[in-house]
């Protein structure tokens, strides 16, 4: 382990249809990521419209090692040193990964090719999400954690969410509280951040999650899996030739929480009185998911404002994959403009809003502390912010 501050992080994300691995390294208080590598399964799940949870634990299996090794080599950790892995260590091994037989054959290839790397931590995400998913990532980290003898330090894929937000040194402006807004395929939900660590749920979906709605809607217009890109993509070719008007669930509510599935029901019904011509053309496709992508924003903004306003925040979080959309993005600030609300709004690259590794890994940093023995470590599916 290496003196004060200064660790390298390995990071691990199973908890839904990307397999990822990251290395991080921090120096003086500054994270820096060495890789990011992510092994998408959106191929193999387009056909089913949305994550088919059997398929995709087994897609873990088989491409962990590989992403693993992919992760090491690019950040130079890599070195080929075979060695045996003794009776003892295969049999324990093997127990670990008892469920995962063929994730345990790749692993112990690896394991007898390369020598030990210098890692000091290893994050990995053990809730919310897919629980036959997570498993995969878990046992894995605890395979490894075990057979090189490195703590573990297990994480909630939310506050990642969060946190990917405090990886560029801008990140040092942001001041607490926080109102965050979580915009994922499982999840939407506005929290208050008191600090690092402290959190309270002010409100969340009832039913769909923002991602969920986009992914359903892109079903019915026949766009593939996921939908959030392939409507955003549409939107910005749409003319307004049919008037569509769908509704904005819960919008003037007093509380926080949301409601999707009202809205998808209402692309559904539209799209099911069209003639099979219109159904199919370009022009009602874009336009259906230029107004469908307009809804979701219009509630996301309303309700994160009226949040900000009401605790008087200093700073504006977004998170998840939602959080990717340039649509979304640019209207927020736009907002924030008009209503002169002086408060710190920098969303995330996006490339660090979808899911991936690298927020694995600063959560693991900040929650340093929290390490545990692998022996200790389970998954918690339906695991909760606070
Ligand atoms: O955070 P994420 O990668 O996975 C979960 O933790 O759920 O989010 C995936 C969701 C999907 O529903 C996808 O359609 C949506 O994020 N998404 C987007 C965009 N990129 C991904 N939605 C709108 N616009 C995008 N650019
Ligand atoms: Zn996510």
């Amino acid at each position: 382990m290496k003196k004060g501050n200064n660790k390298i992080i390995l990071a691990v994300e199973t908890s839904c249809d990307d397999t990822c691995a990251s290395i991080l390294k921090s120096k003086n208080n500054n994270l820096k990521v060495l890789s990011n590598i992510i092994s998408s399964q959106i191929e193999i799940h387009k056909k089913w419209g949305g994550v088919y949870p059997a398929l995709a634990k087994r897609e873990h299996q088989r491409n962990l090692v590989l992403v693993l090794e992919q992760a090491l080599n690019k950040a130079k950790l890599l070195k080929i040193i075979e060695s045996p892995v003794s009776p003892v260590d295969r049999k324990k091994l093997e127990k670990i990964l008892e469920k995962e037989p063929e994730l345990l054959k790749n692993l112990l290839k690896f394991l007898k090719k390369y020598k030990k790397p210098d890692v000091d931590i290893m994050a990995v995400t053990i809730g919310p999400g897919l629980d036959p998913c997570l498993w995969v990532g878990v046992n894995f980290a605890k395979a490894l954690s075990y057979y090189w003898g490195i703590p573990i330090v297990p994480v909630n894929h939310i506050e990642a969410h969060i946190l990917a937000n405090f990886l560029e040194p801008k990140s040092k402006r942001i001041k607490f509280p926080a109102i965050v807004l979580i915009v994922s395929g499982g999840h939407t939900q506005l929290i208050l951040m008191k600090n690092f660590g402290k959190y309270e749920i002010l409100g969340e979906t009832r039913d769909d999650a923002a991602g969920e709605c986009f992914d359903k809607i892109a079903r019915i217009l026949g766009l593939g899996y996921p939908g959030g890109p392939a409507i955003a993509a549409e939107s910005t070719k749409a003319k307004k030739e049919f008037k569509i008007s769908l509704p904005r669930p819960m919008i003037y509510f007093k509380n926080y929480d949301f409601s999707f599935s009202g809205l998808k029901t209402a692309v559904l019904y539209d799209f099911k009185k069209r003639s099979p011509k219109i159904k199919k053309s370009e022009t009602y496709i874009q336009e259906m998911c230029a107004e469908s992508q307009q809804a979701v924003i219009d509630v996301l903004i309303h309700k994160t404002l009226k949040a900000i306003k009401d605790y008087k925040v200093k700073t504006l979080i977004l998170g998840g994959g939602v959080a990717a959309n340039q649509e979304l993005r640019k209207q927020f600030q736009k907002k924030i403009k008009k209503e002169k609300l002086s408060i710190n709004f920098n969303p995330p690259n996006p490339r660090f809003c979808t899911d991936n590794a690298v927020m694995i890994g600063i959560a693991g940093y900040y929650n340093i502390k929290k390490t545990k023995p692998w022996e200790n470590i389970i998954t918690e599916p339906n695991l909760r912010i606070h």
